[in-house]
């Protein structure tokens, strides 16, 4: 490939949340361009198998990559946990040398380590990525002295997704999960939001959750983390495109898409349809 082209950043979701994360980045980064692919087709990918996970998932990386990205971000905490070691290790190793995949469990527990002083941390997220440990993990390699508690939430993806998540009848479902959490240790005085579509639940959430704990959203950390790699990695920053252009893709219905996407984007989105069933 010619070297001197520029590339817009990839960033790749199971279908919404990612847009949670990729608003933190125009607000950090706004003159990056950025490529948005959520695979609304195949989500949500919080329930499926690590097979499954990491073939969409890289299915869905190679697309961006075929678009022109050369960095990807998986702003999917699924992805992350369940397909990322295996791209970044097998994968990419027979691919460009320039070509690179990031996620956001890392970043999230290198800041979360730091925050909490009881050193007792919680996790909600998909039954994937708690099962997963990739949490657990990647604390203990920061942070040995951290006890890690995790629940998963199966039920908020889709409350989130059908705009059920503010009303009444959510309140069930996350005061059970708060429990479920807090029944583990009293000591927990942080908590990590570990699923992308989760910062839509925050308010619920702290309606229930007692005030001296805190509620950890992934997009702003994950921002700053991406623009530090950005300084740290100069050969990558220089061939990013920067006329702070953003493109909306999905793998379902584009008007479906756009009428969601607003929620998690906070602005106005307009979407193109990619084919989910990408053949390589
Ligand atoms: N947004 C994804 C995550 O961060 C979960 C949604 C899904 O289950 O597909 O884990």
């Amino acid at each position: 490939m010619n070297t001197a082209e520029k590339f817009p950043i990839g960033v790749f979701d199971s279908g919404y949340g990612g847009l949670t994360v990729l608003k933190e980045f125009v607000e950090t980064l706004p003159e990056y361009d950025f490529i948005y692919l959520g695979d609304n087709a195949r989500a949500p990918y919080g329930n499926r198998s690590f097979e499954t996970v990491y073939e969409f998932t890289f299915a869905c990386v190679q697309q961006l990559f075929n678009m022109g990205c050369r960095l990807v971000v998986l702003a999917c905490n699924t992805a992350s946990a369940k397909a990322l070691r295996n791209i970044q290790q097998n994968d990419l190793q027979n691919m460009d040398a320039a070509l690179r995949v990031l996620g956001v469990i890392r970043p999230t527990t290198e800041i979360a380590g730091k925050i909490s002083i009881t050193k007792h941390i919680g996790i909600f997220a998909t039954a994937g990525t708690v099962v997963s440990g990739s949490y657990p993990i990647e604390i203990k390699k920061f942070y040995p002295e951290v006890k890690v508690f995790q629940e998963a939430c199966p039920m908020w993806v889709p409350l989130i997704e059908n705009n059920e998540h503010s009303k009444p009848g959510a309140n069930y479902f996350v005061k059970q999960h708060i429990d479920n959490l807090l029944n583990q240790s009293g000591e927990i005085d942080t908590i990590i939001l570990g699923c992308t579509h989760y910062p839509l639940l925050m308010n619920k959430i702290k309606q229930f959750l007692p005030e001296n704990i805190q509620l950890i959203s992934q997009g702003e950390i994950v921002a700053n983390s991406l623009k530090d790699y950005l300084m740290r990695h100069p050969e990558i920053e220089n061939r990013c495109s920067k006329n702070s252009i953003l493109k909306f893709y999905t793998t379902d219905s584009t008007e479906i898409f756009d009428t969601h996407a607003s929620f998690f984007f906070g602005k106005e989105v307009q979407s193109e349809f990619m084919n989910s069933d990408i053949t390589f």
